[in-house]
Order: C-alpha cells, then structure tokens, then sequence
C-alpha cells in the first residue's frame, strides 16, 4: 500500500525523473514505423465503440446510420451521426475531450505505475493484472452511478492501459490468437492453461532475432506467459522470458531477448500491429461491458458525445438578494423552457447558493424539473455581516460542473472567503471553465435595509469588485455590474452562453492611455457573432471588411444591434456576405474587457504535457502551469471539419505584444503537438490558426480561434501524483514537490479538497535558490463516502511575498474495493403462437433473475425488443421479467445490472418458431446454451431455457 511506504516516496519520485520508464505500448507518440501509442488504441476503441452505441439507439428508433465503423471515424464525424436530425451547428469539443482525458489517463500509468508489474501484465502477474482491470472496471461504474464523470473518465484510462499491455507483453498473439482474452474482463471466470511458476518458457534469441524464442512446446501447449522486466536487477525466474528492450536488465541474461509487442521495433516487433488490432477490440469489450451497467445514455455522457452544456448557478441568498433571485429563476426557467426536449436542452443542472456563514448543498440533476423545484425553494433571508462565503460556493461549482462550463455567480456583497483566490483560478485554468459574476449594486435597492450595517459599508468596494473581475478575466468570463432593476437586461448572456458550439474569435483586457485597435477574422464558417465590452465608459466603433462602420451611440446600425447595460456594451453582429477582418477602435480611461464571440464547429483543445523518461521518454499530461524560462509543449486537438490544417498557435499576450509562435508536429487523425521556445511572461491566450477546403470552394477558408481561458507561467514547479485508490474509511498520503528557478525562502503550501475530507500537510516549505523540497499530504475518506465519489485535490505553492504561484489539481475516484464479480444469469420460460402474418400476435416471456451470491440485481433494462417488460422483485433476491411483444419483434434481450455494475444479458428469441406450417425444433441461437424444449401440437411452443449470460458475451458482441 502506498501509504505504507512514504520512506520510499522520494525514492521513487527520483526514479520517474531521472530513470526511463518502464516499456508498454507507447504512451502517446508513435516513434514511427507505423506503430500504434496506447492514444490511438484507446482513441480508435471509443470511436467504434461509440459509433456502434448510437447505431444501436438510431436502429432502435428507426433511424439510419451510416457511418462506416472503422479507424477513419473522427470526434466530428461521429458527433454528426449520432446526433442525426438536428440542425443545429455541432461541436465535438467536449467528445474529443473526453476522449483526450481518457487517454492522457492512460499514458499516465506509465508514470504513476512505472513500477508495479501487474499494472502492465510484467512478470506473468494474470490474476493480479486482471484485478486491476476488474477493480478499474467497477470503478468507472461507481463513478459513472454517481455522476462523476471526470473521475470514471480517469479510471477508464487506466483500467484500458493494463488491459492494453496485456496484449503486447504476454504470449497471447504468440499462440496463434486473433480475438482479445475475454476472461480477463471477467474475473469470475478461471485463468487456465497458465506456463506455471517453474515452467520455462522462453530460449535466446539467435543474434538480436528474437522471432522464434518461445520454447516450442509452450506455443504447441498454447501456455500463457509473460516478460519479466526490471530497470534494475538482472534476475529472473530460470527460463523465463523477458520483456526485451535495452531498458530491461532482465533480458541480458539467458534466455536473452524478450517477447514485447510494444513497437514494430520491439522484440517481437513483427506481431505488434497484430496485438494492438486486438487490444483495440479488447478494449472495446471493457467499453462494452461498461455500457451494459450504465445504460447507453450514460455511456454517451461518459465518452463525452452527449454533453449538451450545463446550466450552472451559483447565488447569494442574503436577505438583499430576492430580486436576483427572482430573476435567476426567470431566466433558467425560459432557458429550460425553450430547450427541453432539443439536442441544446443543459445536460445538466447545478446549483450552488451561498451566505454566510454556509455555502451549499451543492445541488446537480439532470432533471429539469428538480432544478426548477430548487430554485423554487431559494429565499432570501439573514446575512449578518455583509460578506459572504462567495468563493466558496464557486468552487463548489467548478469541480462538479463538466470541463469549458460557463458558471454564473449571483451576488451583491463582498467575499469573506478571499483568500480563496488562487485556488479558483488554478481551478478555472485546469478546468477552462469560464465565471461569469451578475453583480448588483445594493445601494440602488430599497431591501438593503434588511441587512444590518450602514448602507456605506454594503457597497462592494473597488477592491471586492476588483477581485470579482480578476476572477472572471481569467477565466474567460465577464464582472457584469449592473442595478437590481436592469438585471433581467443583463442575463441576456446567460441565453447567449446556452448557445451551441460557441468560439472565441477574440479576447483581450486593457488599461490604455489612449485608443485602441483590435481585429478579429470572420470565415464563413462563424454565425452568431455577437462583441462584449465591459467597461465603465467606452467608446468604440466596428469597422467591416467591406468598409461600413458603427459607433457605440447607435444602438440599431448597418452592423447590427447594440444594447448597453450597466457596464456591459453588448452588439449582435450582421455579418451576411462579411467575412474577413473587422477592427474595433476602443476609447476609454478605465481598464476594459473585449471579447468577440461566434457559432461554429471548427474549435480546438489544449493541454500542457511534459515529457519524461529518457531515450523512448514520452509526454505525460501536466496539470500546472508551465515554466518560465524553459520550454513548453502542448498536446492539441482541433475538430469540426474533415479536412483541417493548423497553420500557427501561438501564445498570445492578453495586455500587450510578444507573442510567441510554436513548432507544429502533426500526431495523426485531429491530434498534433506543438512546442514553445519559451511561453510567454504575464497571462496569455492560445491562438490558432488553421485552414479547411470548402466542401463547394476552390480556395481554403482559413479561420482564427482562440482559448477563453487565461494561462501563465510560473518560476515555481509543483507536482504530485495519486498512484492508489481512496476507499471510503481510508487514507491516502500524496507526495507532492516544490522546486523553484529564483529566490529561496519559506514558500506557503496551501492544500483544498472539494470534498471537506480531512487534509494534514506542512503549511510551508523551504527552498535554497533553484531548489527543491519535498512534501506530503494525508487525505482521508470518511467511511460513509459512497464509492463513485470523486475528490479534486488542489496543492498550491506560493513564493515568499505572494510574487508568484504555482498549483496542481488532481481528480480522482473513492471507490470501495469490489469483491462481487458475479454476474446475474436468468431462467427464462417462453410462450410463442405466432401465425405466418406475425403482425396478428404476440408472444410471452417470463424470467427469473438472480444474482446468486452477489450484490443484487438492481436494474433491468430492454437492450433489445420493443415489447413491453415489467418487473417485479420477491423478497427471496428473486426478480421476476414478464415480456410480451409483437411476433414480428422476434428478439428479446434484457440486461441485468446487479449493485456493483456486473452485467448480465438475458436474451431469447422466437426466431425460426413461427412458422404456421412447419412445428420444429427452434434452431439453437447464439445465446441459448441449454434448451428444454416442449412441444405442444401445431405451433405453440413452451420453452424452458437456462442462459450464462457470462459464457455468451462475447459470440453476442463480436459476432455481430
Ligand atoms: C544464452 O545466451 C547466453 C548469453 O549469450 C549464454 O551465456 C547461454 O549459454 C545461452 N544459453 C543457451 C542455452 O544457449
Ligand atoms: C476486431 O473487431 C472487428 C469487429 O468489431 C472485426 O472486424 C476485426 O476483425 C477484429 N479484429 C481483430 C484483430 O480481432
Ligand atoms: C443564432 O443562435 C440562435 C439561438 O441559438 C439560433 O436560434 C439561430 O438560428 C442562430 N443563428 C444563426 C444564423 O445560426
Ligand atoms: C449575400 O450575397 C449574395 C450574393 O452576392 C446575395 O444573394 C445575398 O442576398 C447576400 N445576403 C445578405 C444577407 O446580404
């Protein structure tokens, strides 16, 4: 256990630095040769996985789809076929984000998990290898019961990098396999016919050819093994074979060589493509198996296709807040009204109040309905002193919402929790979510009386507004200051933040002394556009690229439509047939923000990535800010057309000039990496350029989008990892490190969790100039955390004097060690008398559903067939299916969920039973694996059937 060893922490810290890592599929960079990374095993499975889900529910509904499923599948491709019908313009932003977080999870078990060989199926570990796919499994599951999204998007990773390894470290290609190990996704079945500890396996390979280094008989007996590895010791089991690789020591002695697959480099680089096909279709089982616990919906949400945006609010309810109230509540009401049941209806709801000296429940559903119910129940009252625990709320909201939400804050008074700064905006930098503040003024309201204090000291502040606008400028959101009276004016950008698919075309925050010029580029690919300016006074005028203009005193131009409340400008571009670029010229004394805004498919995603290990080092996601003075690199995607080309990303200054460009590596399908010299000092913005062919043009159009969120480097680096799993009652410790390229001193350490689980952790450390320190956090679960919660762990350091910061925010699951791995089975009785003109009946089915020993089936669902199906429970963990549909709906299946997420398919049918003239045997189906069969006269037919559903997954799912 992890925190059983802390003395070997630091350790171990020193070996993923300086020490190449242990070797698998590559993690994310093909080294060339046409080898396939963990990234596009992972990435290809939930494609076609994917693809196959909502060819399922299109089939289901009717519908057609016809997307070829295969390896040229994209994030936009699927995203429009599943989303078929609707017209409305398509982002696959938050899919290929999923996808991303899944695999950069992936990658990292290279990093976290560099030394346990079960984690890649090293050293013959099958029963434990497979354990930690099972428990990975079931993790993903809790997770995903329990809304965790982000967290089961991070236990799916890993679970698919062990499964994947298992395919190019053991021998199961070697012996003559073309389909993935099934038992290895259920860990109720046996492991047989396992090399046993004492059995050799392997011979030398002649001359660095290792093709034929399998002992015959092991191939001849199809006996499973797998490479021993080391980075450090030589030794072996006799015989044994070894991963291979001149980073195992293992595999310079006899027998020398080794069996992996990683690479066509490797040892027996010649099978690679061959095992990573079939890890790609193993990891499509595990997709599969997760599915039939979650329900497609769900699954949809998992692998990121579904995710409409989320309304997100989070408000003061003080005894001076009714009137936002009132208007929070009209206008998601007439968000939720205008979109239920279209493809833009919130796929979720969140709602966070706050007042002091609480802060929450925070309340999330999908139903709209229990939103509304909540919203409803918010009252204005109490309050004492004015401020409120404002920031505490907001981060409530920014680790529950979904990455690149908008959130919008409803208040009048000051933060008492300011000293929550930092962590809210290491929290909007790692999650890109953008925060939005409806300020109103309490002094223009006859309710301010409510509160004790003098009216004067109600006001928020220059520096309580000011913090409010730091906040919102870095994210990538707006302060909308306005009276109480002219709110409902200014939720107008709360409809416009529901819209879909929306980019930033620019984005920029001033303190000028004198006018200033911006430009932003229109491609026809852009509708929508709308131009924000906050500010207390500016003056500006738009320019088009065909020459008219509009100042800001005409509110109803040839340009389009302006509307000013409190100090936000806000203009409803016409942009028919002008495309190209527009200036705005901005007059104003005050510091003001600008941000121009559009619908369109094409957007990009972004993050930092670090490289590790030595010479076959990879990248591994970093989750703080990059460094000053040293290099940077930045793993992108970009969707939304078939056909794209990046030409620049550059990092951009938000107040001013130095931009700075970055080398382009294309990675394959939408993916490239991009390396910066050095980024940029102050907060920046990614631009990216890039060109698409018209699907009826000669010419490309080229478009500009930029990142909302604003970064920056830092001269203070801190990581730390989680590398075990937190059960509920549990504790985990999470070394963490500090180093710095500038001044020594006693740097502050400050540690947050989401959660409110108890954190100890040094309050400070201290650095020698350029140097490094070393630290730990000990978290503990309480013992009533239902498993499936997830945690967001923030560990923040800051230099002496608060000159500069640094932070890394970790997410990861609760969940309760599983032992239930069995899987419901079903005892089916069936009654069929279907006339040739199947239209004219219907037939039965009544089932049995047990779960044997294990946690209880939970959840039966119609995987298949449109009949009708009731259930109903016995005391006895009995339940009993009664299914009765039309005879021209031959096919049944049924899934059973137990409390833990094992499924079970039920499935029969009536196929080859209708026939009016022939009475006969039914033709034993795929699922049926012991038939007693009835037969009465003519054609009704009693049947009888047992089904191990266990025993039949895989003919049902790769057979189809
Ligand atoms: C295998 O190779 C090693 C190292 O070259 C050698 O010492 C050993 O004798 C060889 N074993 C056999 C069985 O040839
Ligand atoms: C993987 O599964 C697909 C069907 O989903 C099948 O066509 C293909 O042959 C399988 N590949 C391997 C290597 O098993
Ligand atoms: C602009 O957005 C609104 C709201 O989503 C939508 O109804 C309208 O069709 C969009 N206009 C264009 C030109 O796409
Ligand atoms: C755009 O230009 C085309 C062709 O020049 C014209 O037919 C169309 O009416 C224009 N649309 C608008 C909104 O001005």
């Amino acid at each position: 256990m992890f925190s059983s060893v802390t003395a070997h922490a630091s350790l171990l810290w020193l070996t993923l630095f300086f020490c190449p890592l242990t070797e698998t599929f590559k993690p994310l960079l093909s080294p060339g040769g046409g080898s396939l990374t963990h990234r596009d095993i992972t990435q290809r499975a939930i494609f076609r996985k994917t693809g196959q889900v909502c060819r399922a529910m299109a089939a289901a509904q009717g519908q057609d789809f016809i997307l070829p499923i295969d390896d040229r599948l994209t994030a936009y491709t699927l995203q429009q076929a599943c989303s078929s019908g609707e017209s409305s313009i398509l982002s696959a932003l938050a899919f290929q984000t999923a996808v991303t977080n899944t695999y950069l999870s992936n990658a990292a078990v290279d990093v976290l998990q560099a030394l346990s060989a079960p984690h890649h199926f090293d050293d013959e570990t099958f029963a434990e290898g497979r354990d930690v796919v099972a428990q990975g499994a079931a993790a993903v599951k809790a997770a995903v019961k329990y809304g965790s999204f982000v967290s089961a998007r991070i236990s799916l990773g890993a679970a698919c990098h062990t499964l994947q390894d298992f395919y190019s470290h053991s021998n199961w290609i070697e012996i003559g396999n073309t389909v993935p190990f099934s038992n290895l996704i259920r860990a109720d079945t046996p492991l047989d016919n396992l090399a046993g500890p004492d059995r050799a396996t392997c011979r030398n390979c002649t001359g660095g050819n290792c093709s034929d280094n399998l002992l015959p008989e092991i191939l001849q007996e199809k006996k499973l093994t797998s490479g021993y590895f080391s980075l450090f010791f030589s030794v072996k089991p006799p015989g044994k074979c070894s991963h291979g690789g001149s980073f195992d020591k293992t595999s310079y002695q006899d027998p020398v060589g080794g069996i992996n697959k990683d690479d066509t480099t490797a040892s027996h680089g010649h099978l690679h493509l061959r095992a990573a096909q079939v890890a790609i279709n193993a990891t499509m089982e595990l997709l599969e198996d997760i599915r039939l616990a979650t329900g497609d919906k769900d699954f949809l949400r998992l692998v990121g296709v579904s995710q409409s945006s989320v309304l997100c609010f989070v408000v003061d309810t003080t005894g001076s807040m009714s009137d936002d109230i009132a208007e929070a509540k009209r206008v998601s009401f007439a968000i939720i009204d205008l979109k239920r049941g279209t493809q833009e209806e919130p796929s979720e709801y969140i709602l966070v109040p706050f007042n002091d000296p609480g802060f929450g429940p925070l309340i999330r559903t999908t139903d709209a309905d229990i939103f509304k119910q909540h919203i409803n129940k918010l009252s204005a009252s109490g309050g004492g002193d004015i401020p409120e625990m404002c920031l505490s709320g907001l981060l409530l909201a920014l680790t529950a919402a979904p990455p690149s939400s908008d959130i919008f804050v409803f208040t009048d008074a000051p933060a008492k929790d300011a000293e929550l700064k930092s962590t809210v905006t290491a929290l909007t930098e790692s999650t890109k979510s953008k925060v939005t503040f409806m300020l109103t003024d309490p002094s223009r309201s006859a309710r301010r009386h409510q509160r004790s204090g003098s009216p004067a000291s109600n006001r928020l502040s220059v520096a309580d507004t000011q913090l409010y606008r730091d906040l919102a400028q870095a994210s990538g959101g707006q302060a909308i200051e306005v009276s109480k009276s002219s709110l409902p004016q200014a939720t107008v950008i709360i409809e416009d933040s529901s819209t879909p698919a929306l980019v930033t075309l620019l984005q920029a925050v001033r303190t000028p002394l004198r006018a200033e010029n911006f430009s932003f580029l229109l491609d026809e690919l852009v509708s929508n556009v709308t131009l924000y300016i906050t500010g207390s006074s500016p003056a500006f005028t738009l320019y088009s690229p065909t020459g008219e203009s509009q100042s800001h005193e005409v509110s109803e131009g040839p340009l389009g439509t302006i509307q000013r409340v409190g100090n936000l400008h806000r203009m409803q571009v016409k942009t028919h047939n002008r495309t190209g670029l527009w200036d705005i010229t901005i007059n104003s004394t005050v510091t003001f923000t600008v941000k121009v805004t559009g619908q369109s498919s094409i957007n990009f995603l972004f993050n930092f990535v670090e490289a590790f290990g030595g010479a076959h080092g990879d990248f591994s996601l970093k989750q703080s800010r990059p460094s000053v003075g040293k290099s940077a690199t930045l793993l992108m995607s970009v969707t939304g057309s078939d056909s794209l080309r990046v030409t620049e990303v550059a990092l951009v200054p938000v107040s001013g000039s130095g931009a700075v460009n970055g080398t382009i590596e294309a990675l394959g399908g939408d993916d490239f990496l991009v390396t910066i010299n050095e980024p940029p000092v102050g907060n920046f913005i990614i631009h990216l350029r890039g060109e698409t062919s018209g699907a009826s043009r000669s010419s490309p159009i080229l478009f500009l989008r930029q990142s909302s969120t604003q970064l920056r480097a830092s001269r203070v680096a801190v990581t730390a990892s989680v590398n075990a799993t937190l059960e509920p009652g549990a504790t985990i410790t999470v070394p963490f490190t500090v180093e710095t390229n500038t001044t020594a001193g006693s740097y502050t350490i400050r540690v947050r969790n989401d959660r409110g689980f108890s954190v100890s952790f040094p309050s400070s450390v201290t650095l020698e100039a350029e140097g490094r320190a070393e630290g730990t956090v000990t978290l503990t679960a309480p013992s009533d955390t239902p498993s499936g919660t997830d945690i967001t762990l923030t560990i923040e350091a800051e230099a002496p004097g608060a000159t500069d910061s640094n932070y890394v925010v970790i997410s990861f699951a609760v969940a309760t060690k599983v032992t239930d791995f069995t899987r419901p089975v079903c005892q089916v009785d069936l009654t069929a008398n279907c006339p040739q003109d199947c239209s004219q009946a219907t037939w039965q089915l009544s089932a049995n559903l047990t779960d044997g020993n294990g946690t209880g089936i939970v959840l039966v669902t119609l995987q298949q067939g449109n009949g009708t199906l009731n259930t109903s429970s016995s005391g006895s963990g009995i339940t009993f299916a009664s299914y009765s549909a039309s005879c021209c709906s031959e096919v049944v299946e049924l899934v059973m969920v137990d409390d833990v997420g094992n499924a079970g398919v039920c499935s029969a049918s009536i196929r080859g039973l209708s026939s009016a003239t022939t009475p006969q045997t039914p033709t034993a189906n795929a699922t049926v694996t012991q038939i007693a069969t009835t037969s009465s006269a003519g054609h009704c037919l009693n049947l009888s059937i047992w089904l191990w559903p266990i025993v039949m997954l895989p003919l049902l799912y790769l057979k189809v």
